[in-house]
């Protein structure tokens, strides 16, 4: 068991959640991170590629139209178990993404958040390849990504990972290692992307592309 998993059972269900939104806060402001993509343009059809426990798909579906359609995925049990908006216009399911390309399945926003340093290094371009799979022709992408930096905030947020979470594998990219990669899959080298970073560290990086054709 993980530190994190035994403070997590020790508060119960209902202070975990306030427990572990106040200390992601201490990283990321979702609610920027939501914002941000929500200016991006209107979107309709949302997956989100690794969506936990749901809290940024919460603030997403709040900020998009009310008629957007969200779908939470995760290869952890209980994907969503703490989303809290409307349950309505919302779907989580355990899978892998390549499950769901296999299943014919195209979005317009496809939202990778805080992922990336997760999977091997050399999983990442096969699995952001996948994702890149899942856009619908003229699609969004938008890969937000905690990078490296020679900072506090990176060696508190490292170790959190390392461990509280007990990601013994967990890599950051520097800031131009995910740029590199995120335009050599999403643009080919040739379309423009766009940059943001999310409050309250500039180590929260949001990269977003339009893929004009889908697949190509
Ligand atoms: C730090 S959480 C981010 C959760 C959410 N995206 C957010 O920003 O609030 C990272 C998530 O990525 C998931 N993950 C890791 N590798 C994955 C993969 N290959 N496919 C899908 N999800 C993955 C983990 O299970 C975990 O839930």
């Amino acid at each position: 068991m993980t530190i994190g998993s035994t403070v997590r059972t020790l508060l119960g269900p209902r202070l975990e959640q306030v427990a572990a939104n106040a200390y992601r806060r201490m990283f990321v402001d979702l609610d920027t991170v939501a914002a941000t993509v929500a200016g991006l343009g209107s979107f309709e059809n949302v997956i989100e590629v690794g969506c936990g426990e749901g809290a940024l798909m919460t603030r997403l579906l709040d900020a998009l139209a009310p008629t957007a359609q969200g779908f939470g995925i995760d290869i952890a049990v209980n994907p969503g178990h703490n989303y809290a908006g409307n349950n309505t216009n919302v779907e989580f399911r355990q899978a892998d993404v390549a499950d769901i390309v296999g299943e014919g399945r195209r979005f317009d926003l496809v939202v990778v958040s805080d992922v990336l340093h997760h999977i091997p290094p050399a999983d990442r371009r096969g699995f952001l390849e996948s994702c890149r799979s899942l856009l619908a022709p003229g699609g969004t992408v938008v890969v937000k990504e905690w990078v490296r930096r020679r900072n506090l905030a990176h060696a508190a947020a490292y170790g959190s990972d390392r461990y509280i979470s007990g990601d013994t594998t967990v890599a950051f990219y520097t800031e131009s290692e995910l740029e590199r990669l995120f335009a050599d899959v999403f643009c080919h080298n040739r379309a423009p992307f766009s940059r943001a970073y999310a409050r309250p560290h500039r180590n929260n990086v949001i990269l977003a592309a339009s893929v004009a054709g889908g697949e190509d």
